[in-house]
């Protein structure tokens, strides 16, 4: 049987019409993940140039599990070594603690604020940012995974503090150095946002 005129078309526009309807959806979807990677690679920040592993093997073992998500887990969209060379500080003692803890280094280690382009000591900033993470489009980390790597990133404060804060120092001071003449853009960018 031959279709009339007006019937291939109809068949025709509802192929299209599935096709329009379909295809994009699943697009979409793989847009928002990708676009969520080249936004993370496009802007990079003094971290990125430092390495993506550490040595962990005299870390107590639940610290050493953490860290194995981490590599695996919070390299999905830029590299490990963004959140192994952060700046940030978490005070590790009990949630309650925390705010006291914050206090308590302001007095003890007052140097820690001083510059913000080395440490941010805050009560719950990795809590926070691993969080916001996790709420980024296309992120695949489970809710006890992202316990635990949080908990790793609250335990390894300790390579930047205390005994350890002038070798930290040193290490931080050149990544930052290394964006400034690698990328000197996005350099002023994030000193402007206090983000460096
Ligand atoms: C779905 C993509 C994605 C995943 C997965 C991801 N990140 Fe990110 N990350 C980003 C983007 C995009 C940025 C840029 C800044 C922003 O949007 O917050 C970023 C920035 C960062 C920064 C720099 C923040 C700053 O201001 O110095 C840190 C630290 C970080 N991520 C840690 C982590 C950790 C820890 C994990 C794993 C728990 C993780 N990321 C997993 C996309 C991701």
């Amino acid at each position: 049987m031959k279709l009339s005129r007006f019937a291939s078309i109809a068949l025709l526009s509802s192929f299209a019409l599935a096709a329009i309807t379909f295809s994009p959806r699943a697009e979409e979807k793989k847009s928002a993940a990708e676009l969520e990677k080249e936004k993370a690679l496009q802007n990079p920040y003094p971290n990125d140039y430092g390495p993506d592993s550490i040595d962990v093997s005299g870390y107590p073992k639940n610290h050493q599990e953490g860290y194995k998500l981490l590599r695996a887990r919070c390299a999905q969209c830029h590299s490990a070594a963004r959140p192994l060379n952060s700046r940030f500080v978490e005070p590790d003692v009990a949630k309650d603690k925390k705010e006291a803890a914050v206090a308590e280094l302001k007095k003890s280690q007052p140097d820690l604020f001083k510059d913000a382009g080395v440490w941010q000591v805050e009560g719950s900033i990795w809590e926070r940012y691993v969080k916001r993470m996790m709420a980024k489009p296309g992120c695949k980390i489970e809710k006890a995974e992202g316990k635990k790597i949080w908990e790793f990133l609250v335990y390894d404060g300790k390579r930047k503090i205390g005994a350890n804060a002038a070798k930290w120092k040193a290490h931080r001071q050149k990544l930052v150095d290394e964006l400034k003449t690698k990328k000197p853009e996005r350099f002023k960018e994030l000193e402007s946002q206090k983000d460096l």
